[in-house]
């Protein structure tokens, strides 16, 4: 099985758009030890040959340029692609908006929660994808789901969604159910356990995550590889950079640093291939040479980029 980030990056990407933080900044200059990164998701394939795409970022355009094993085939037929299937862990901009990219009359299929699937059908925008070509199916919690093309066949993908602490997406957050986490329910945010058919070697794929408990641990010391949510190094950053109000919590996402972020929390469970993507573009680690990078890599942690290849 091969995993390829396609997306290393948090929401607004490095550099986002409008953001003048120094590490933006920075990356912008081409300055030595920063490297551009485009907004979070995952390709995973058996074979090669046929791709399941985990999360649609609005950069998926730029992506599957940067990816020749997600273009169409120099002999194939005049529409093609690789992508049998899109599997989304939430309905985040970040993990949704690139659908509406990858309309074009394309038979692929989509699978999410049904949580996920319900902010689909909700928003009419996504009936770009045409339901007669694109189908939608359910994954279910907590149940090994082989992932199938749209013609029924098997990808020799097979995927576990399992419900983690997170947030729903920010564009539903009931402000009226604050104390309830604005309305979350189970479903929203998934982390998904990803293997080929018929082998044990698995990898965990938890892009957004605010918790860690005793599930996810013991889910996580039976993994090859993890790719964790890396948003934010410190819970406060966003508050320190100057760039924002909110907390890593308040968004959903547990930070890196500290007793009770995610580096000590899993230090003792995690697989010797651990990984950290959704990095925001207030994280520190986004620079090689800083001592968080240097901290992180230090607890045996890789900094994810765009275009790392894992082979299971
Ligand atoms: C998140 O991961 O917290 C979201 O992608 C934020 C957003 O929707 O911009
Ligand atoms: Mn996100």
């Amino acid at each position: 099985m091969r995993l390829k980030v396609l997306g290393s990056a948090a929401g607004g990407g490095f550099p986002q758009w409008n953001c003048n933080y120094r590490l933006s900044r920075g990356v912008r200059k081409g300055e030595q030890g920063f490297r551009a990164r485009t907004q979070s998701s995952l390709g995973v394939s058996a074979d090669g040959r046929d791709w399941i795409v985990f999360n649609a970022s609005p950069d998926i355009r730029e992506q599957i340029a940067a990816t020749r094993e997600l273009q169409p085939g120099e002999e194939g037929p005049l529409r093609a692609s690789p992508i049998r299937a899109v599997v989304l862990t939430n309905a985040d901009v970040d993990h949704i908006a690139g659908l509406l990219s990858l309309r074009e009359r394309h038979r692929f299929v989509i699978y999410a929660t049904a949580r996920v699937l319900r902010v689909l059908a909700e928003n009419s925008i996504f009936n770009v994808l045409d339901g007669e070509l694109v189908e939608r199916r359910e994954l279910a919690l907590n149940v090994p789901t082989p992932i199938l093309d749209c013609h029924g066949r098997p990808t020799a993908i097979v995927v576990e969604a399992f419900p983690v602490p997170g947030k729903v997406a920010l564009f539903l957050e009931d402000a009226g159910k604050a104390e309830e986490g604005f309305g979350t329910q189970e479903g929203d945010t998934v982390g998904v356990r990803i293997r080929q058919e018929g082998r044990d070697a698995a990898a965990l794929y938890v892009p957004g995550c605010a918790a860690v408990d005793a599930g996810l641990k013991q889910r996580i010391s039976t993994a090859e590889c993890l790719l964790f949510d890396g948003t934010v190094y410190t819970d406060d950053e966003m508050q320190t950079a100057g760039v924002g109000t909110k907390t890593g919590l308040r968004m959903g996402h547990l930070h890196i640093a500290g007793s009770d972020g995610s580096m000590a929390l899993l230090a003792d469970v995690a697989p010797q291939r651990r990984i950290y993507v959704h990095i925001n573009n207030t994280n520190p680690i986004l620079d090689e040479n800083s001592p968080e990078a240097t901290a992180v890599r230090a607890g045996g942690w890789e900094i994810g980029h765009d275009g790392m290849e894992i082979g299971l």
